[in-house]
């Protein structure tokens, strides 16, 4: 048996975005010993993706704000399938997490009074995004890792986690390898907290960077821990459409935060046409009104661009649809209108949303200040994930935390932009809390040598292969499927279509090859990824053909409405004993009476 280098940590964390920093931190600072893996350099994490800001009831710009009212607001964006305890603890904790942010030294925006600025999003009641210019991820990030690197925590960057290693029921660590030179390692933990990230790379047209291969869901769900509300998963009305090499790229809901505007090809604004009922009543009908909400004023209703995502993204795919898109078919969404209304609107345009302004003067040569941008729906995020107990973020696996995008239930079917960001800080804040009191009173456990010398001798697989497949292809040829079949308008045919389709890939991701040796090999890695995208796309599938209904991020035009049967419910994926996916509908918890209030007080 070969002698794999191998490391010992109380807490290992795996994945190094703003969830699994906090984690480590958390851990750290709590007295174990931490070890932090992750498949990029440090720094370079998809939070850093992340740009209009953190939500927290931070009650700066509007009084009135509390965790009541973004309690209530995550919950009706959810679609009421949320997990009620993590909103709960999400819109109670994140002004805290925030604030501990600014203490560690995060530059937000100020108002005038010098207190954190907040803005608005789609969703959120009131403006309740603390940012930094369009940059806010990567700022955060900053924050966390100047913070972090004095707490002592080990680091393995550029590293891949192929499996979970457990001792009975128990996960005792994880075994992987370093993507550089391609040797294999083994990390022993007394407990575990998965910090991954999405799935963005199955489909086609994403946000998400080239780590999010949805790892961590693989990873626990092949080491027996559930994932719950797979089928949810976000399409971002605004990415960029052009350039084709840049397609997806984010624009932020900052945009329309601002003042942005959509618009389709004969100028009119098309979110006027379709203001959801149960939105109505905070939703502005004329575009004055909508502006001065985005400029502030407190008697003004939120202009439509502004309502939840799930609902901006079908209209804007009916407007495409429709034949009234853009001519690089997206829609047009335009801040330089604001032109009209404010004096140094270029400057302004400029100091507010920086990225934006370089992103699309670099990559398309337009002028945000001058001309409108050409946009459309891009996958960015995954609302199911990781089943975790809500205060712990434990999954049913002993020794297994999850937090972040890849665990779940926070977000029901659609989440709030911006929720994201306090996700991050304040379950992972909670996932290295309680992984370090678990790794206390539990010891190293035994490793079984047996489990990790097949899974390095399937690692290696490929390079044994003659006659083969392209892993590029095999994973081309998944996004499309997803992005084509299991995308923003789903049904069931489709679906079952799509089905057949993964089974097909896994048997050609089987059969896929990689040449050269095990340094600098991206074509290897891509075959390795292969297996965590065809697990997470089938949980997608398998989920979403479950729910017979249209419910905040799933529509589905052979269900286009919702259906009490789903109203209480969440879709689990498990792993069964003879290796396929099952899936089973189970009910939420009920909801406390005194939660039951605070949504009635503040529809
Ligand atoms: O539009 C954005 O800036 C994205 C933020 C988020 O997804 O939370």
């Amino acid at each position: 048996m070969p002698d794999y280098e191998t490391f010992e940590h109380d807490v290992l964390v795996i994945g190094a975005g703003g969830a699994g920093l906090r984690a480590a931190i958390e851990a750290s600072v709590a007295g174990v010993r931490v070890g932090l893996v992750c498949k990029s350099l440090l720094g370079k994490a998809h939070t850093v993706m992340a740009e209009g800001g953190i939500a927290a009831a931070l009650a700066n710009v509007d009084e009135r704000d509390n965790w009541k009212v973004h309690f209530a607001d995550t919950m009706r964006g959810g679609q009421y399938v949320n997990q009620w305890r993590m909103a709960e603890l999400h819109a109670k904790e994140a002004p805290d997490r925030v604030r501990e942010l600014e203490a560690w030294g995060a530059v937000f925006d100020r108002t005038k009074d010098g207190r954190i600025l907040q803005r608005h999003f789609g969703g959120h009641k009131y403006p309740r995004l603390a940012h930094v210019g369009d940059r806010t991820g990567l700022e955060m990030i900053r924050t966390l890792q100047d913070h972090g690197v004095h707490q002592g925590i080990d680091i393995y960057m550029e590293h891949t986690v192929l499996s979970l290693l457990k001792d009975g029921d128990r996960v005792v660590g994880a075994f992987g390898y370093e993507r550089e030179r391609g040797r294999f390692k083994i990390f022993r933990a007394k407990a575990v907290v998965l910090a991954t990230g999405g799935i963005g790379r199955a489909y086609k047209i994403t946000s998400n960077s080239w780590e999010y291969t949805g790892d961590g869901h693989a990873l626990a769900y092949d080491a027996g821990a559930d994932l719950i509300d797979m089928e949810f998963v976000q399409f971002h009305p605004t990415g960029m459409v052009w350039p084709p090499s840049v397609m997806g790229i984010l624009v932020t809901e900052g945009v329309r935060g601002e003042g942005g505007i959509l618009t389709n090809k004969e100028g009119r604004r098309f979110m006027f046409d379709a203001i959801p009922e149960n939105y109505r009543a905070q939703t502005a009908d004329n575009e004055e009104e909508g502006w001065r909400y985005c400029q502030g004023s407190k008697d003004a209703r939120r202009p439509p661009e502004l309502l939840t995502r799930d609902h901006v993204s079908r209209c804007i795919v009916r407007e495409i649809k429709e034949g009234r898109g853009s001519p690089h078919g997206g829609v047009h969404l335009d801040i330089s209108w604001i032109k009209q209304k404010l004096p140094h609107a270029a400057e302004h345009i400029k100091r507010k949303l920086p990225s934006m302004y370089h992103q699309f003067k670099q990559l398309a040569d337009i002028d945000i200040t001058e001309q409108p941008m050409e946009v459309g729906p891009t996958t960015h995020y995954i609302m199911g994930g990781v089943q975790v107990d809500a205060d712990t973020q434990m999954s049913r696996v002993a020794g297994l935390f999850a937090a972040g995008e890849c665990a779940a239930g926070i977000n029901g079917a659609n989440r709030l932009g911006g929720n994201s960001l306090s996700d991050l800080l304040v379950f992972g804040k909670r996932a290295g809390e309680f992984a370090a009191k678990f790794a206390k009173k539990n010891s190293l456990g035994k490793i079984d040598d047996g489990r990790f010398e097949n899974v390095a001798r399937e690692a290696l697989a490929p390079f044994e292969r003659r006659d083969a497949e392209n892993p590029y292809q095999v994973q081309k040829d998944l996004q499309d499927t997803m992005q084509d079949l299991v995308g923003i308008v789903r049904n069931e045919s489709e679906m079952r279509e799509a089905l057949e389709k993964i089974d097909g890939l896994k048997k050609r991701a089987e059969r896929a090859a990689a040449s050269g040796n095990r340094e600098y090999n991206p074509g290897w890695h891509t075959a390795l990824d292969l297996k965590n995208l065809l697990t997470v796309s089938e949980a997608i599938a398998r989920a979403a053909l479950e729910r017979k209904e249209s419910r905040g991020a799933q529509f589905r035009d052979d269900y286009p409405d919702k259906n009490e049967q789903f109203a209480k419910v969440n879709t689990m994926i498990a792993k069964a004993a003879d290796g396929s996916m099952e899936v089973r509908l189970e009910p939420l918890p009920e909801m406390p009476d005194y939660l039951k209030r605070v949504i009635e007080e503040n529809s």
